[in-house]
């Protein structure tokens, strides 16, 4: 699996030649200006939730893939209502088989809005998974017991979560959630893009370290292969 970072919590990871695209949130970020957007391909783009650090270029990259974007009913039928007609809604506690694999939408403790303060349904996190392999993206939440039933479902590869604390986890809630889902590889995202959410990248893969885990903190686009 290739895992390509594009700035706060927006990356892609290709899956059995598929490229699926999560939050896309590129052309509002000043650390992500280096990011050529228009030269960005997606079979799938997912979406965890509606604030706007996640879906800003949602319907522009949509169009210029022709994706199929897969998120909450809520998100989907918004999009709908903006011209894109290629969209899978699912929520919370269902899977799907896909031509690339499986996605499990996961629960998520956090809000969903869209920027004018109307309702994207629940936020939510997935898993994404064939016979062989599975990683998970928790999108924005907050640490929740939930995530122990994960290790029922999967072995997972790798795992991306939040460290960036103030909106979401905190790196000391994302190594217990690293324990909860029984998962030694992870991603690190939705850190220093604003000034709520600064952290120190050297003290928390130290963190992680000391708890024999791998924090992996790629550069806004960085592409790494993960097993
Ligand atoms: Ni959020
Ligand atoms: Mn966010």
């Amino acid at each position: 699996m290739e895992f390509t970072f594009y700035g706060h919590a927006c990356f892609s990871i290709l899956f059995n030649n598929k490229k699926l695209l999560f939050d896309p949130f590129i052309s509002p970020n000043e650390q992500a200006k280096d990011v050529d957007i228009t030269a960005i391909a997606a079979d799938y783009i997912i979406i965890s939730h509606g604030h706007n650090d996640h879906i800003a270029d949602a319907i522009q990259l949509a169009k210029q893939t022709n994706a199929t974007v897969i998120s909450s009913w809520e998100i989907c039928a918004w999009l709908q209502s903006k011209g894109i007609d290629k969209v899978h809604p699912m929520n919370a506690g269902g899977k799907f088989a896909f031509d690339f694999g499986t996605i499990k939408a996961t629960v998520a403790q956090h809000s969903s809005s869209f920027v004018d303060g109307s309702y994207a349904g629940n936020p939510l996190g997935f898993i994404v998974k064939d016979d062989q392999k599975s990683f998970y993206y928790s999108g924005d939440t907050a640490l929740t017991l939930d995530m122990q039933l994960i290790s029922n479902y999967t072995n997972l590869n790798f795992a991306i979560l939040p460290i960036g604390d103030n909106f979401t986890m905190g790196v000391m809630d994302a190594i217990q959630a690293s324990k909860f889902i029984h998962c030694n590889t992870i991603i690190g995202v939705h850190y220093n893009t604003f000034g709520y959410i600064v952290i120190d990248k050297e003290e928390a893969v130290k963190a992680f370290k000391k708890e024999n885990m791998e924090l992996l903190l790629p550069e806004i686009g960085e592409t790494i292969v993960l097993k």
